[in-house]
């Protein structure tokens, strides 16, 4: 363990270490930085990331510097303007106000507060518009205020800490600060590293620094002399910044999924529109006029346009013939009065099996197509259904085709998705026989129905002019989602949840 974060640190993290092992654990970064010769970014990176492996410990001290501005060193070499006075007024005793300035070489500027500052210091007095030295004027030639002493030694080391115990550095700093701009006070971070526990364990194991290679050149990947390199290990577990790539949304990357098997399997795509004339939609699947699935309730009736265009009348009089009497299928129909008006009326499809009818109208057998869309059912939306979803709908048609087959090839595409599935007998118009397919979900110990399948009739069959079996199957698509991605509401697949989009995995299981 101990073993492995040594194997993972870099060059620097080593040299940094191995200093403060020979600075008995604890040192500033400029000590390290010199006798390791390293830059001090290098050696504050290095501190970073090893206080982020919890090797050694950062502290940092923030302090008040002091040093001189350039008026203030000047000063310091020329002495502060009273001082000047000061010289002068030690021959002369007594000097006019106003020859003040040439006497001590003061700009004008100068001399308002130097007298200040010289009554103040109680070197000299104003007598009638003379300046005088006074008796501590003479003992304070040859010796220096605290402020004087204070700039000397600013002028000799440059900066000092602020927070000093020194009474000279306090009671200078106090007068000096009075005047604008001769001392600059700054702020400096200083910083202490110090190795942890973990750094002291890790140091005793020993840490060797030793040539590894960073960055490969050309000549050794061509030479193969990278094998003998030394490599530095790195921690594939190590926390990194989330990224979130671009990736398809989970509910076209299931009907992707869908394709791809199909397209596998050998089965041609097809598509139709949404807009769909009843007749495609219902009568061409023999699905009664009366039929319960037509109801406005159920089915979303399109105004505008209100009617769409049949296909050729020999083919409208066949589904015709097929409802009313059941044609030349061998069977009775509905027996009751079709009504073309109602064929033409449009409609949202209800289903993708109109896909496949009209497939059947343009293609001999034998083939294989499937078709993924978008099918529309007046539901009311709730977490189990939507009024529209997807549909995988498909065809196999060829003389030796059975309702065995059917079967097989459901089961194969549920089990290309990991699903266990089931069929139980049922009814719809279109075919005979007829199964409802069921998936089996493990956690819950329950199937679910996914969708329908079974062998065309020939009142379906015959007005196409197919004569060989047609296995159809139509499989919702929605729920398969759902169940790939665990989750409980339908609605969750269109709501757009960014936060969750970004954590799917980008490749479903
Ligand atoms: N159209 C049916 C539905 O939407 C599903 C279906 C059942 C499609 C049987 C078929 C089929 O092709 O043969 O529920």
């Amino acid at each position: 363990m101990l073993q492995n974060i040594i194997d993972e640190l870099t060059l620097y993290e080593k040299m940094v270490l191995k200093a403060l092992e020979s600075l008995n654990y604890e040192s500033s970064p400029e000590k390290i930085a010199e006798i390791q010769n390293m830059d001090i970014k290098a050696v504050m990176s290095a501190a970073g990331s090893l206080a982020s492996k919890d090797l050694i410990e950062v502290q940092k001290d923030v302090d008040e510097v002091i040093s001189l501005s350039n008026t203030g060193k000047e000063y310091a070499e020329e002495g502060l303007p009273e001082r000047r006075i000061l010289m002068a007024l030690k021959d002369e005793e007594v000097i006019p106000m106003k020859d003040l300035g040439t006497a001590a070489g003061l700009h004008p500027s100068e001399v308002k507060v130097a007298i200040g500052w010289l009554l103040k210091k109680k070197w000299a007095v104003i007598d009638k518009g003379n300046v005088r030295i006074t008796e501590e004027g003479k003992s304070s030639v040859s010796k220096e205020h605290s402020d004087e002493l204070l700039l000397d030694k600013l002028l000799e080391v440059q900066k000092l800490l602020l927070f000093n115990p020194s009474k000279l550095i306090s009671e200078g700093f106090n007068l000096l600060k009075k005047r604008k701009g001769l001392i600059d006070v700054k702020k400096e971070s200083k910083y202490n590293l110090k190795l942890t526990e973990n750094g002291k364990q890790l140091v005793e194991i020993g840490i060797e620094i030793k040539e590894q290679a960073t960055q490969l050149t050309h000549e050794q990947l061509k030479t193969g002399s990278w094998k003998n390199l030394e490599y530095r290990s790195y921690d594939v577990h190590a926390e990194h910044p989330e990224t979130f790539p671009g990736k398809m949304h989970p509910l076209q990357r299931t009907i992707e999924d869908i394709r791809q098997i199909f397209l596998k399997m050998g089965f041609t795509e097809s598509q139709g529109s949404i807009l769909e004339s009843a007749f495609w939609n219902f009568d061409c699947l023999f699905q009664p006029q009366d039929h319960a699935a037509r109801e406005m309730q159920d089915t979303f009736y399109i105004k505008e346009p209100k009617y769409v265009n049949l296909p050729s009348k020999e083919l409208v009089e066949k589904v015709a013939d097929a409802h009313e009497n059941g044609g030349y299928t061998g069977s009775e129909g509905w027996g009751y009065s079709w009504d073309v008006e109602v064929a033409k009326q449009s409609v949202l499809r209800t289903h993708t099996t109109c896909v496949s009818a009209r497939f059947l109208a343009e293609h001999k057998p034998p083939l294989k197509m499937f078709s993924v869309g978008r099918v529309f059912r007046r539901e009311t939306i709730t977490y189990k259904h939507l009024p529209e979803f997807h549909q995988v709908e498909g065809i196999v048609a060829a003389d030796d085709i059975t309702f065995r087959n059917l079967l097989g090839i459901l089961k194969e595409f549920y089990h290309k998705l990991g699903f266990e599935v089931r069929f139980r007998p049922a009814y719809f118009p279109y075919t005979y026989l007829s199964v409802e397919c069921e998936i089996y979900l493990p956690d819950k110990q329950t199937w679910i129905e996914l969708g329908g399948a079974g062998m065309f009739r020939p009142e379906v069959l015959e007005p196409l002019r197919i004569e060989t079996p047609v296995a159809a199957f139509g499989l919702g698509i929605e729920r398969l989602a759902m169940l790939r991605l665990d989750i409980k509401d339908i609605r969750m697949l269109y709501k757009s949840d960014i936060g969750w989009l970004r954590h799917l995995p980008v490749k479903m299981e």
